[in-house]
Parts: C-alpha cells; sequence; structure tokens
C-alpha cells in the first residue's frame, strides 16, 4: 500500500508536550496535548529542567497515542515537523532531537517551524477562506506582536512590547493576587464579575503613532495598588481589580490593532496566541470590528493555547513551498518571526 502523505508535527516549546497529524488536503487526523501545567503550577511558574523532563517523558508515547488515533503506522508519513523556536531551549531540544531522529530514520524531509508563526497559523486550521494582506495581532505568553501578513510566510512588522508580553503581565498580576498559574484564564474569568471601571489603571499609548506596546507599567501599577491596599490593611475587591487591569490591556491592544487596519485599508484582523483565547478582547474586538466594518478571525480556544495542531498547519503550507530543514536544525530560543 503506498504512503498516505501526513506530516507529524511536534511542539515542545515550553510547558505543553503536543503532537498532531495533518493529511494532504488540510485535514487534522490527531491532535493531542498533555499539558504540565499541574506539575509547574505548585511553582507558580514554569520550571524549565523539570519541563524538559516531562517532555522527554511523553514525546514517544503521545506519537504513538497520534499514529494509533488516526489509524496509520510511521510509514505513512511525509514528513516530520517540529517547533525548533523560540522557547524553552531545553524544552525545544527534546522535540528538536526526536524530529531528526524520526525523519532520519525514516528517510523523510524535516521541517523546523517557528512557535510564533504556529500560533498565526492556527487561523487556518478552521479557515480556508483568509485573504492577504490582513492585520495580525500575536499575543502570548512571551510575545505580543503586530503585523500585516502579506502573504504566507510574509510578514510586516507594525510593533511589539517594549517590555512585558501580555500573558507574561496577566500571569504576574494573577500572582501577585495569589491566584494562582497560569494568570491568563483566571483573571478572564474573575473580571466577569467585577466592574472593569472601578480603578483606573494606566493605558501605555507610547506616542500617538507608535504601534508599539508596553504592559510593565500597568503590572506595577497594579502590584502598587494591591501593596498600599495590604499596608493599609484593606480589604480589595479581587475582581474589580482583575477587571480593571483587563480593561486597561484590551483598550490598548484593540485600538492599536483597530488603527493599523485603518490606516493600512485592511479588511480583515486575526488574533493569534495564547491570549487570544481571552473573552473579553474577542468581545471588545468583535463589536469594534462590527462597527467598522472589518471582518474579525480567530482560532478556537483548544488552538490559542499551545497545541501540535498549529505546528501542523503551518508546516501544511512550508512543506508545500518547499520549505525543508537539514539535519543541523537547533533549538533557537530567541527566534524571531520578523
Ligand atoms: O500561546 P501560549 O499558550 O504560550 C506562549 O507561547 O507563550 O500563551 C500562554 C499565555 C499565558 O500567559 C496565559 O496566561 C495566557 O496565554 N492566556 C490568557 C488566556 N488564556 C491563556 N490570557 C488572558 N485570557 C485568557 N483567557
Ligand atoms: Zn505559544
Amino acid at each position: 500500500m503506498s504512503r498516505k502523505n501526513i506530516i507529524l508535527a511536534i511542539e515542545t516549546s515550553c510547558d505543553e508536550t503536543a503532537v498532531a497529524l495533518i493529511d494532504e488536503n488540510k485535514k487534522m487526523l490527531a491532535n493531542i496535548v498533555a499539558s504540565q501545567i499541574k506539575i509547574h503550577q505548585k511553582f507558580g511558574g514554569v520550571v524549565p529542567e523539570i519541563a524538559s523532563r516531562h517532555h522527554l517523558e511523553q514525546v514517544n508515547r503521545l506519537i504513538t497515542l497520534a499514529l494509533e488515533e488516526a489509524n496509520i503506522t510511521l510509514a505513512d508519513l511525509q514528513a516530520v515537523a517540529v517547533t525548533y523556536g523560540p522557547g524553552l531551549v531545553g524544552a525545544l531540544l527534546v522535540g528538536v532531537s526526536t524530529a531528526k531522529a524520526l525523519a532520519y530514520s525514516l528517510n523523510v524531509p524535516l521541517i523546523g517551524i517557528n512557535h510564533i508563526e504556529g500560533h498565526v497559523y492556527a487561523n487556518w486550521i478552521e479557515h480556508d477562506d483568509i485573504e492577504f494582506p490582513f492585520v495580525c495581532l500575536i499575543v502570548s505568553g512571551g510575545h505580543t506582536t503586530l503585523v500585516i501578513m502579506q502573504g504566507h510566510g510574509k510578514y510586516e512588522l507594525l510593533g511589539r512590547t517594549q517590555d512585558d508580553a501580555v500573558g507574561e503581565a496577566y500571569d504576574k498580576v494573577a500572582r501577585a493576587m495569589g491566584l494562582g498559574y497560569p494568570g491568563g484564564p483566571i483573571i478572564d474569568k474573575l473580571a466577569r464579575e467585577g466592574d472593569p471601571k472601578a480603578i483606573n489603571f494606566p493605558r501605555a499609548w507610547l506616542g500617538e503613532d507608535s504601534y508599539d506596546f508596553s504592559f510593565s507599567g500597568v503590572k506595577t501599577s497594579v502590584l502598587n495598588y494591591l501593596n498600599r491596599a495590604s499596608l493599609k490593611g484593606e480589604e480589595i475587591k479581587k475582581e474589580d481589580v482583575a477587571a480593571s487591569f483587563q480593561a486597561s490591556v484590551v483598550e490598548v491592544l484593540v485600538e492599536k490593532v483597530i488603527k493599523a487596519a485603518k490606516s493600512r485599508n485592511m479588511k480583515t484582523i486575526a488574533l493569534a496566541g495564547g491570549v487570544a483565547a481571552n473573552s473579553a478582547l474577542r468581545e471588545t474586538l468583535q463589536e469594534r470590528c462590527a462597527k467598522e466594518g472589518l471582518r474579525l478571525i480567530y482560532p478556537s480556544l483548544e488552538y490559542c493555547t499551545d497545541n501540535g495542531a498549529m505546528i501542523a498547519c503551518a508546516s501544511y503550507f512550508r512543506y508545500r513551498e518547499g520549505k525543508r530543514s537539514d539535519w543541523h536544525l537547533n533549538a533557537v530560543p530567541n527566534l524571531k518571526l520578523v
């Protein structure tokens, strides 16, 4: 029987070990994520050494599970794709070494994928009708970047964060409030019960024409608010703090992305990355886009945070463009998108 032309994708850049299989029609045959969140929760954040160790323990098991789920064998693989950066070096190396060994032994191409590009391509998992160019806001635990995507693999940088990434600010604020890790989803939920106008946290616009971001100011402002309340022995309303912090962050993100779309005559805005799961960001941007006659697309929740399907989807397009990596492919912890 002939090979089925399936790409296996591996993602191990941070605290999720993930494997996915995609066929030649862009159909996702398997998408398995083994989250380490519970393991890292007691430390309040990801411990790199522990993350690498768990990837090592999980990765082969997940590959076997994915093949079983898709009812295929290794002989059906056309290529092996893997996230090679950005991320934690030890964690990335587990995926890269596994992918190299597999691709070499099967004599199929190896395709290195940029993790941030994977987040962007999560939009193609469920959409086939995305027209270039469009504005893309990439918001995750490690990145906050605004780009215009001109074509497959072609990015024009408009702005990026000068300090903390949005997800990082969410996680740090949640930690200071004793809410646990990761903070984004917890603050998102808590904020629904609070008043976004209760506390006026600062908005960092960074100049009228700037598409850059800064979230360390609002984060510090929340931390100062919490410290002051604690020194005075005052009770804080966590729901209001969460809602007011989120309102500050979302307002800046939404205004900048709308301004970029309007000034560059774009018809579509796409969201990508873990923070694209944020309900306030999705709803506020949706309302603004409806008013401005813009189309808004974002991945389903399961494809926003780290997963293998997004790497598989990016590799589907890269493979067709002829991208191949050689056996020197290495982990690049600070790999850039643009
Ligand atoms: O993309 P991702 O899974 O990993 C990175 O590449 O960084 O993003 C994880 C980040 C974390 O900071 C997490 O708190 C944040 O995304 N996040 C959220 C939500 N869900 C995840 N932030 C705000 N609201 C959410 N619903
Ligand atoms: Zn990510």
